[in-house]
């Protein structure tokens, strides 16, 4: 396996949820408005989400025989929840895409693989859900289909 090549990507994807638990604890303690419980609530666990995955990855590249970084990548800085929850799809888009690249280098190694295969997993789940939250969402159904009983 190209363990080097491995975990140079680790070591961003590490970057990436430093990156998350900082942003997202700052959009959790900054957010204002009527909708302010509910996103406060969702930062929060996001954040919590980032700490749980960066113990993993990190657990993964000293596996591998190297040092996990202690630096993280850019945090973007916002008051505005609109803008918070766009930066939490680039951020979970940026993060899905990186464990992806990953696993391409990863293929002879099964329990690398199916970590990475998680990990894939979670971010895909994540950016999903930030594209319904933002109304993103393209969907093929037409509105007749996905009428309910009701009409
Ligand atoms: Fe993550
Ligand atoms: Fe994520």
């Amino acid at each position: 396996m190209k363990a080097e090549a491995t975990v140079k990507i680790l070591n961003r994807a590490l970057s990436l949820e430093y990156a998350g638990i900082i942003q997202y604890s700052q959009n959790a303690q900054l957010v204002q408005g009527l909708h302010r419980e509910i996103y406060h609530d969702l930062f929060k666990k996001l954040s919590e989400e980032c700490l749980d995955h960066a113990g993993k990855v990190g657990r993964w590249i000293v596996l591998l025989d190297s040092i996990p970084t202690v630096e993280p990548a850019a945090i973007k800085q916002t008051t505005d929840l609109n803008e918070m929850l766009r930066n939490a799809l680039e951020l979970e888009r940026e993060a899905y895409e990186t464990y992806a690249e990953a696993l391409k280098t990863a293929q002879d190694n099964p329990a690398l693989r199916l970590f990475l295969e998680e990990m894939v997993y979670d971010e895909y789940l994540q950016v999903d859900e930030f594209e319904k939250i933002l109304g993103k969402k393209n969907f093929q159904a037409s509105a007749k289909e996905a009428r309910t009983h009701k009409s």
